[in-house]
């Protein structure tokens, strides 16, 4: 599928992405490999630990790695009108982020925008964090966005002016076929427990699916095949569809008195709906509780 990007508004916006773990460097891959043409030399990836900044150097030679959020990398052009500021930390960890930063910010002609990616982090929490005026955006991508098609929710916080929004959705749209502004901020606990955690729903059911071919005597890498372009088609064909609800293109794969059916009434006799929604209840509730209990004041 072809997935068009608008370049960015800014010409060349300086990014940093501060803690650059499983996601911070899909983001990093994503961006990079994506058609929005931004300068390398603008990018810096901070993480804690020195093997981790090693390898990650290798993999992006291009670009600054430091273990130093306040790194001149990043603080130096103070001046510069189109700095965005990821913090891709686990939630524990953003406050030190917010501190590490916080003088670095007061001192910028204009501060960044900070965009997080945590569950649970509230805009209030991050506005006692950060200085006044810093305008702030939460979003919720999930992991594939590191071959760009991930999915992704956003929230901005009544600062962000509608130029910095709109380059933050096209940054994301560039590696996230559908990156939505979110109408409430809450919700995006909800966008965390359904996209967000989506990849892992779908591996678990992709896994189950492989371990049965094989025990019925496939070999794993020809189902492992099998069953991921059944998973990519599948997603591809239901988006091609908008107009025809989930429900039908079920019904479609499921002649009746078919084998498809039978396997959809053992599904539906052990409850297959009540069991993805206590699941994904688990993981709104987890969300949920993410912010609370971490620092409440920088
Ligand atoms: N993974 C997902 O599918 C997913 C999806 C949506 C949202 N999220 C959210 O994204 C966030 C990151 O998740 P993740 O899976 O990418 O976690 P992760 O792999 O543990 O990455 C976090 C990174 O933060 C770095 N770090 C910690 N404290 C730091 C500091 N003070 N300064 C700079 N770097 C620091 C760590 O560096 P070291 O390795 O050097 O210690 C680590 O690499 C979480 O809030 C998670 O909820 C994740």
């Amino acid at each position: 599928m072809i997935h068009k990007v608008t370049p960015s508004l800014y010409t060349s916006p300086r990014l940093t992405i501060a803690g650059c773990g499983v996601l911070g460097k899909g983001i990093a891959t994503g961006l990079l490999a994506s058609p929005l043409n931004l300068d390398p030399s603008k990018i810096t990836l901070t993480v804690r630990r020195e093997d981790h900044a090693e390898s990650l150097q290798e993999e992006f030679p291009d670009v600054a790695v430091t273990l130093d959020n306040k790194d001149p990398s990043i603080w130096n052009a103070t001046n510069d009108p189109s700095h965005f500021l990821f913090i891709v930390t686990k939630p524990q960890h953003v406050h030190i982020v917010c501190a590490d930063v916080y003088s670095q910010i007061e001192a910028s002609a204009v501060p960044p925008v900070v965009i997080t990616l945590c569950p649970g982090i509230t805009i209030a929490q991050l506005q006692d964090w950060l200085p006044a005026g810093t305008p702030i955006v939460r979003s919720m991508p999930n992991t594939p966005v590191m071959v760009c098609q991930g999915a992704t929710g956003l929230f901005p916080s009544p600062l962000v002016s509608p130029t910095q929004l709109e380059t933050i959705s096209r940054m994301f749209e560039a590696i996230s076929p559908s990156a939505v502004t979110i109408p409430r901020e809450d919700l995006l606990n909800v966008v965390a427990a359904i996209s967000g955690s989506a990849p892992a729903y779908f591996y678990h059911l992709m896994d189950s699916m492989v371990a049965t071919a094989k025990s019925l005597g496939l070999s794993e890498s020809l189902a492992r095949d099998l069953v991921t372009q059944s998973c990519i088609g599948s997603g591809a064909f239901a988006r091609e569809v908008p107009e025809m609800s989930l429900l039908n293109l079920k019904n479609d794969v499921c002649v009746p008195g078919g084998s498809t059916e039978k396997a959809m009434n053992v599904l539906d006799a052990n409850e297959w709906h009540r069991h993805v929604k206590e699941a994904i209840t688990a993981s709104l509730a987890a969300n949920r509780a993410m912010g609370q209990g971490v620092k409440q004041k920088a």
